[in-house]
């Protein structure tokens, strides 16, 4: 026993270089984070062992993501933990282990879930030892928690957004026990920091700088499902940037519901703009990048640190929702129509090359023709970039579900097919501004279609595909933006040196 190691002795930042083969896990567990995850990664990876032998082969685990930039680090952090505990990591859904973090802001997203559900029944019929674990934001929906209970009881494994960090306990109990395992919090003021995580991307990566949200747009789900809102520390911040950096990393994304209220509810408040300058500070990181913005609280002070910024990229995704001041209020929004065109006039007057993008809601209750037009106005108005157009969904337990005058679908469905003709007229026209002109893009992955060329994506978001090969992948390389094909370009690359910007009006 004395080459056992244990956990409770064994500080945070050094539990990364622990052979989990030799921790004790016949003594009880830690009590505190994350040494006690470490000492249940330890026991699955026991669990995981004795299978692969019993089969004669390594186990498979597949994680498929729904939604948002949120779920796909959460996915990586689940990916870290899987990989640690001996599970081979595969896009194919006939594997040992399968996962669904879900989404849920929209019912489309929830029906996708249940029809996939139906076709891993399938699988699992052929292959009774398969495991299913279901997470997300879905699974903090008490409805969505009642229909798998009764109708999808092949499900192993069910937990939530709040309890995400518990993967390696929760999994051990899926192992031990027969019956469904379901672990759902309401809420957490928890923040679990040092967990393994496994990046899709080498070159850049998700950053949470913050969870949940206290908004509460009328028409949306997250507040409910994502919980308050809680701010990491700076410094845990600046760290886990820095580590990446040492790997490898280029790029970071900092994700949060509201960027822009980072650092309000830490113990030594600090504005999002200055969490940008102290990240702007790492020697290696080449480019910043955030995501979302609200427009009731984006400052001067952002404006200023984009402006100034060598690495923040020239673009902001900044959600319209809708250019209606009436709609805007019933959801809740806290601007008016007049106000978000100011803010977004100033953004391009500062910071002419930059890119502009949002999201809008269309069929929001109570909206009229009239208020479709206002949205149709500001989007000829600040002539956005690109913009995701969704159709309201009536989500239950927001206000907006119980407003009486939901709007018919037929209207609905005029109104959003004027708005996305409108909105890609203008895309278009914005993205052929860059016609002729050099610029850097960070080389992403190999053309899809055509395994030539590679796919790159400039400061501002915009796609371009060029001639090269997989050596440049993860690489900042000029290109000659040389034929606008709508949304994307084809390109040359160029000799370093030449790399210019000129501004986009
Ligand atoms: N219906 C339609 N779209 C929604 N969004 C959020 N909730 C809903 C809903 N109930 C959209 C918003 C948000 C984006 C992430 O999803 O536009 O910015
Ligand atoms: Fe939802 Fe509004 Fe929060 Fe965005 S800011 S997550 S739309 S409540």
């Amino acid at each position: 026993m004395d080459s056992y190691i244990d956990l409770k002795n064994i500080p945070t930042k050094e539990l990364k270089y622990v052979d989990l083969d030799r921790v004790n896990v016949n003594c009880s567990p830690p009590d505190f984070e994350p040494q006690r995850q470490y000492y249940f990664m330890a026991k699955c990876r026991q669990i995981v062992k004795l299978e692969s032998e019993r089969l004669g082969r390594p186990l498979y685990a597949c994680i498929q993501v729904f939604g948002c930039q949120m779920n796909a680090r959460d996915s990586e952090k689940l990916s870290g933990i899987l990989e640690i505990i001996g599970y081979q990591l595969s896009e194919d859904e006939n594997a040992d282990f399968v996962i669904f973090n879900t989404c849920t802001v929209r019912d489309n997203a929830n029906q996708k879930v249940y029809g996939r559900l139906g076709h891993l029944n399938s699988l699992k019929k052929n292959n009774p030892h398969m495991k299913i674990a279901l997470c997300g934001c879905m699974m903090q929906e008490p409805s969505a928690i009642e229909k798998i209970r009764k109708s999808y009881r092949f499900v192993d494994l069910i937990f939530g957004t709040h309890n995400i960090y518990k993967f390696a306990e929760l999994l051990t109990a899926m192992f031990e026990s027969q019956e469904m395992v379901v672990d759902i919090w309401e809420d957490t003021d928890q923040i679990v920091e040092d967990l393994p995580v496994e990046r899709k991307y080498p070159f850049k990566s998700g950053i949470n700088i913050m969870f949940g949200c206290n908004n509460f747009c009328s028409y949306c789900i997250v507040p409910y499902v994502r919980g308050r809102e809680r701010s990491r520390n700076l410094e845990d911040i600046l760290g886990e940037i820095r580590k990446l950096v040492s790997e490898g990393v280029v790029e970071v994304m900092l994700l949060g519901q509201n960027v822009n209220s980072y650092g309000r509810n830490l113990a030594r408040p600090i504005t999002f703009a200055n969490l940008l300058r102290e990240v702007e500070k790492i020697e290696g990181l080449e480019r910043i990048r955030f995501m979302t913005s609200h427009p009731k609280d984006l400052s001067d002070e952002l404006i200023q640190v984009m402006k100034e910024s060598k690495k923040i990229c020239r673009h902001l995704h900044l959600p319209l929702q809708s250019g209606s001041t009436r709609i805007l209020e019933a959801m809740n929004r806290r601007y008016t129509k007049e106000q978000y065109l100011d803010l977004a006039r100033k953004i391009r007057e500062e910071i002419p090359d930059i890119a502009i993008t949002t999201d809008i809601i269309v069929g929001f209750p109570g909206e009229k023709p009239e208020d479709v037009e206002e949205t149709i106005d500001v989007i000829r108005q600040v002539k956005y970039d690109n913009a995701f157009t969704f159709i309201y969904s009536k989500r239950t337990g927001t206000p907006a579900a119980s407003m009486e005058n939901q709007v018919p679908e037929n209207i609905v469905k005029e109104g959003f097919d004027k708005v996305l003709k409108v909105v890609q007229d203008t895309a278009r026209n914005r993205v052929a501004l860059l016609q002729g002109q050099v610029q850097n893009a960070l080389a992403e992955e190999v053309n899809q279609q055509d395994s030539s060329l590679i796919t790159g994506r400039l400061s501002n978001n915009t796609i371009v595909h060029f001639k090269g090969d997989e050596s440049l992948i993860g690489k900042i390389v000029p290109v000659y933006l040389k034929e606008c094909h709508g949304f994307y370009y084809l390109g040359e690359i160029r000799d370093a040196g030449c790399v210019q910007s000129t501004p986009l009006q």
